[in-house]
């Protein structure tokens, strides 16, 4: 059976890329391939992680674009040229609206740092997550991996899973630990759950 095209949009250092790449050398990611990343950060650490991993990297950059119109269109363009099925935002920090999210539906998976719905949607993103939580005195925070739509971080929830505040707990102690715990644990199982069921669809 041919492995599901994966492409993970990233914008930042990409320890979930990481996550992705370990993944698919150890096997828990058996069913898909990262065939290519792309970052909208051109100065992005994830993008020397895809390259040492040998990964065909691109950048895209909105500011460059000038719209979200033809940033997206350009996003679509990178996705059929390659021959993407299946898109993985990891750490990827820009909205995409439904002239995007509609081209692959059920196809485009998110990890969020938080237990959605709490502290997720328009505004929270990376660390700011983590301050809102503490600042809210939480005593349980986790990650998320959710299908995506066009509503931010309102998609189909996939995996959870908790991790506990301690005290004491910085925003970067506490992303650090959310990360360890659960980011790097769900995400590439999520990703091997939805990367099987595209390669099953699509036996030949
Ligand atoms: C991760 O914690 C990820 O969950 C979060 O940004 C961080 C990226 O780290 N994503 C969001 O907040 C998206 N709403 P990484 O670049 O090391 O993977």
């Amino acid at each position: 059976m041919l492995k599901t095209k994966i492409a993970v949009f990233v914008s930042g250092g990409g320890t979930n890329l990481q996550a992705l790449i370990d993944a698919r050398k150890n096997g828990v990611i058996s069913s898909g391939k990262i065939t290519l990343v792309i970052s909208n950060n051109p100065d992005a650490y994830a993008l020397k992680r895809a390259e040492k991993a040998g990964i065909k990297t691109m950048v895209i950059s909105k500011k460059d674009c000038g719209t979200q119109k033809i940033f997206e269109d350009n996003l679509l363009m990178a996705l059929k040229n390659n021959g993407i099925e299946m898109i993985i935002l990891a750490g990827f920090m820009c909205i995409l609206s439904e002239n995007f999210t509609s081209q692959y539906p059920e196809r485009i998976i998110n990890v969020h740092p938080s237990l959605i719905p709490s502290f997720c949607g328009k505004g929270f993103y990376g660390i700011k997550v983590h301050e809102a939580a503490l600042a809210k005195g939480v005593k349980v925070t986790g990650a998320t991996v959710h299908f995506v739509n066009d509503i931010p971080d309102g998609g189909r929830i996939i995996k959870q899973k908790a991790v506990y505040v301690e005290e004491g707990d910085t925003p970067e102690i506490l992303q650090k630990r959310v990360m360890e715990q659960a980011e790097w644990q769900i995400l590439p199982e999520a990703a091997e759950e939805v990367a099987k069921k595209i390669m099953e669809g699509k036996e030949i």
